[in-house]
């Protein structure tokens, strides 16, 4: 039987600041059955990109993306927060729905022409999804698809993305 996914979505008002409802989707990661049927529903929707590398943003899209990239049987590379990765990175830098930021990959992490599915917890403005397609396009990498647990709809990322597919499980 399919779970409702929005039933292990916190929402807490004014977190991290007055006015935003933050969604909180540790609960879902807490409960075996609701997480594994959202890796499987990211899966399916994959499953027929030929996908050769998920790439996820720090810090949920790595809890999303790993499970996604195990499952389809290839690698993860993950978008860090400025400042973590030991060798050459290519960077990106964009504005939050709260704060601005940068992300960083390494330079290495996706080879040219390969078929990347980007992963993330939350679309809101799409600044963080927009800045890691940025950094895997310029390593030649192809973003075939791009999946989400949640999107804030009133925030609108989806314009951000209009030249890629997009997936979400669930909307806000
Ligand atoms: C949150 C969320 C997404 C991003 C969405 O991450 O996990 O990555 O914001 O917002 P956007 O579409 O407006 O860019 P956050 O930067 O709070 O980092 P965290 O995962 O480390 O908590
Ligand atoms: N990232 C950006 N906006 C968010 C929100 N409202 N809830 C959780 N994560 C977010």
């Amino acid at each position: 039987m399919s779970l409702d996914l929005h039933n292990y979505v916190a929402s807490v008002p004014d977190y991290p600041e007055k006015g935003i409802i933050f969604r909180d989707i540790l609960p879902l990661m807490a409960d075996g059955q609701a997480f594994k049927q959202a890796t499987d529903e990211i899966v399916a929707y994959a499953r027929d990109k030929h996908v050769d590398m998920v790439v996820g943003p720090e810090a949920r899209g790595f809890i999303v993306g790993c499970p996604v990239a195990y499952e389809l049987g290839v690698g993860f590379a993950p978008a860090r927060k400025k400042g973590k990765l030991p060798r050459e990175a290519v960077s990106a830098s964009y504005d939050l729905e709260y704060g601005s930021a940068t992300l960083q990959m390494e330079a290495d992490a996706i080879k040219p022409g390969q078929r990347v599915l980007v992963v993330d917890d939350l679309l809101a403005t799409g600044g963080t999804i927009g800045a890691t397609i940025e950094m895997v396009e310029k390593m030649g990498g192809v973003v075939v698809g791009t999946a989400f647990l949640i999107e804030l709809k009133a925030l609108n990322g989806r314009a951000k993305l209009a030249d890629y597919d997009v997936k979400a499980l669930m909307e806000y």
